[in-house]
């Protein structure tokens, strides 16, 4: 009779590991320990945990570095008005759908009240009160006054934001262009006629701020 590789005994209350269990499950260990190895070793190393102390934010506004200490949960529109009082960006509905605190990032369109502060580390925050170079205004600004184009001004500092990222972008702009780039804009006392007449006069004269050419 061949010999049989099962030498294990049904009285013993455990069974007796045949020579091929054995080497299949040592086999078994050691790959299941070389792979748990390899996924550690492939795993992103963990994020660092921020909060819910306050800690410490270094952020480049309008072209100056601003070292604050902020709740993690501090949005970038809380962060300008309350923790540094620059109360241009204005907060409207609070949650995305009405833009009257939109930013630059990095020169593009951003709501603040949408982007966490800590968020917005390593980029460039560019406010409306960074929009003027000293005392000239940027041309979508002059244009503004010019046509006229705000009555309460609530939702202004967010829709000159929107309208000179357009023409800084776009110094070629149509009525449409201007159209979609306030889209996304409320205006509660309907100065949209004028936006667009101002946003359109601003990209006939060049557009683009002095220093952003
Ligand atoms: S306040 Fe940010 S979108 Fe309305
Ligand atoms: S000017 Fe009043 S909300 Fe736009």
């Amino acid at each position: 009779m061949a010999p049989s590789d099962d030498d294990s005994d049904p009285k013993l209350p455990f069974p007796k590991l045949s020579r091929r269990a054995f080497f299949t499950g040592a086999g078994a260990s050691a790959l299941s320990v070389t792979l748990a190895q390899s996924v550690a070793d492939a795993a992103p190393a963990s994020p660092a945990v921020l909060g819910p102390e306050p800690s410490s934010l270094s952020l480049s506004i309008n072209g100056r570095t601003v070292i604050v200490q902020a709740d993690p949960a501090t949005t970038l529109a809380e962060l300008l008005r309350n923790h540094l009082g620059m109360t241009g960006t204005k907060i409207g509905c609070d949650r995305g759908a009405c833009s009257a605190c939109t930013v630059w990032l990095d020169g593009e369109v951003a709501a603040s009240c949408m982007t966490l502060a800590f968020d917005a580390r390593g980029r460039k925050v560019t406010t409306i009160e960074g929009l003027s170079q000293g005392d000239e205004l940027h041309p979508v600004q002059r244009a503004f006054v010019e046509n006229d184009a705000m009555q309460c001004g609530f939702c202004t500092p967010g829709m000159v934001m929107s309208c000179a990222a357009l023409v800084e972008r776009n110094p070629k702009c149509t009525l449409d262009d201007v159209k979609q780039a306030v889209s996304g804009h409320l205006c509660r006392c309907g100065t949209y006629p004028n936006v667009f007449k101002a946003t359109l006069a601003a990209a006939k004269g060049g557009g683009k701020a002095k220093g952003n050419s």
